[in-house]
């Protein structure tokens, strides 16, 4: 075993044997129809993923309520006529001998879509895209706290090995868990134990719905990186309490944002030379970003509960990708970019490839999330050019 580098041997989330350390990081598809049903690209996406080797297949966020759909072609959870699409993509994820958890979420009022006035825990503009939501009622916070248990219900029902609550990077959960975005003085808000109520209460209707054996994970809000945000000490404890009540590990991250690139960050870990290759002018202009960025985020909740723990966010190096598991820092490394552009990236690595992927983060996919099919911009000429077109426009919508 000890030939066998630490990332390409096998862990645990809760009930679940998972064969290798290397998650693909949620990643929204696009590849829906309007109400959320999956198209057939979304299944062979996940055909492919399965048979890419990674041990463990986190999906994009899936859509707990009409109310909660950040973009145009998400997928939906929303409802039961989405099961069957679904179905027959952890069906093709299985028979590659993977293994893939349902991200579940609610954008809250980071969304893109106009025709929804958007909803938040209180009347606080988004931090993105400057919308002003509209504040929940009492009773509509318990309703979405029953539309999470139900949509982990049709995860369960549509295969899903286990279920990855989106509590992270704007989105609702992180807006109550939030200071600055939650000014409540109710039963949801007013003080660090009032702002954990909407994620416990979500994380107990995910687990009646699932079973205490099924795994359940939750991407968490460690900081906000808006001023007057949340810190630190505050999240760690809702980390215990979550802990306590039995949910099966974390995935570390950055909660209220004011831009999508502080958590998707550009560069990283792109040497001159890779950049030339990539004729990534602008990199040449601006230094590399650095490595696993979440990597003290990681330790934190670590410490904080015992759980196994996910580190998402700029890995790209199996030197550092050792780094970190050896040093306890992380149980298991998620990749996000770095799989849309070699979704056969684990096999590669079994077939003893070392060194970095070849993603370079340069954000074109990100231009695209919620307009057009995932997929790596930057691997031909034709992918370039079409970027470039369409690219202004996709930017100035997203705020970016
Ligand atoms: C196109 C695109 C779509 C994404 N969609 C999601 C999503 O649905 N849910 C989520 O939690 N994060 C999403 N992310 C963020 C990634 O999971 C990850 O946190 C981020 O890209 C940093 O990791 P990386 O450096 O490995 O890409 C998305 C990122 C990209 C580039
Ligand atoms: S477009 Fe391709 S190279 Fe650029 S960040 Fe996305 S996956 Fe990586």
């Amino acid at each position: 075993m000890d030939s066998v580098p630490l990332y390409l041997q096998p862990g645990r989330i809760g009930s679940l044997e998972i064969p290798n350390r290397i998650a693909r990081g949620a990643t929204s598809e696009t590849m829906a129809s309007p109400s959320g049903v999956v198209y057939d690209a979304f299944v062979e996406l996940y055909r492919r993923l399965g048979e890419g080797g990674a041990g463990l297949l986190l999906s994009g966020h899936l859509y707990v309520d009409p109310r909660g759909q950040a973009s145009a072609n998400q997928t939906g959870i929303h409802d039961d006529k989405v099961i069957p699409g679904l179905r027959q993509a952890t069906e093709a994820v299985h028979e590659a001998g993977g293994r893939i958890f349902a991200q579940i979420g609610h954008c809250g009022s980071q969304t893109m879509m106009s025709r929804i006035t958007p909803v938040a825990p209180s009347p606080v503009p988004n931090a993105m895209y400057t919308i002003q939501p509209e504040e929940l009622s009492s009773d509509e916070v318990r309703d979405l706290v029953r539309a999470f248990g139900d949509a982990a219900g049709r995860a369960a029902e549509a295969g899903f090995d286990g279920i990855h609550i989106h509590g992270g990077n704007g989105y609702l959960i992180s807006e109550f868990c939030s200071p600055h975005a939650n000014t409540r003085d109710d039963e949801w808000g007013g003080d660090s134990e009032r702002r954990s109520r909407f994620m416990v209460e979500v994380y107990e209707a995910v687990r009646a719905a699932v079973g205490a054996d099924f795994p359940v994970t939750a991407r968490l809000s460690v900081e906000d990186s808006v001023e007057g945000g949340l810190q630190r000490e505050e999240s760690l404890q809702r980390a215990r309490v979550l802990a306590d009540r039995g949910i099966n590990g974390f995935e570390t991250t950055y909660g209220v944002m004011r831009s999508y690139f502080e958590n998707i960050r550009p560069y990283v870990a792109v040497g001159r030379a890779q950049a030339w290759r990539n004729l990534l002018v602008q990199r040449v202009r601006q230094p590399a970003g650095a490595e696993a960025y979440y990597r003290p985020f990681a330790r934190a909740v670590k410490d904080a509960t015992g759980l196994p723990i996910i580190l998402v966010g700029g890995v790209r190096t199996t030197q550092m990708m050792t780094d970190i598991l050896d040093s306890g820092d992380a149980d298991f490394l998620a990749m996000a970019r770095p799989f849309i552009r070699e979704p056969d990236l684990v096999r590669k690595l079994e077939a003893g490839r070392t060194g970095g992927v070849e993603c370079v983060s340069c954000n074109m996919c990100l231009a695209h999330d919620g307009f057009d099919p995932l997929q790596c911009w930057r691997d031909n000429p034709r992918n370039v050019a079409v970027h470039i077109r369409k690219h202004y426009w996709t930017n100035r919508r997203k705020g970016q």
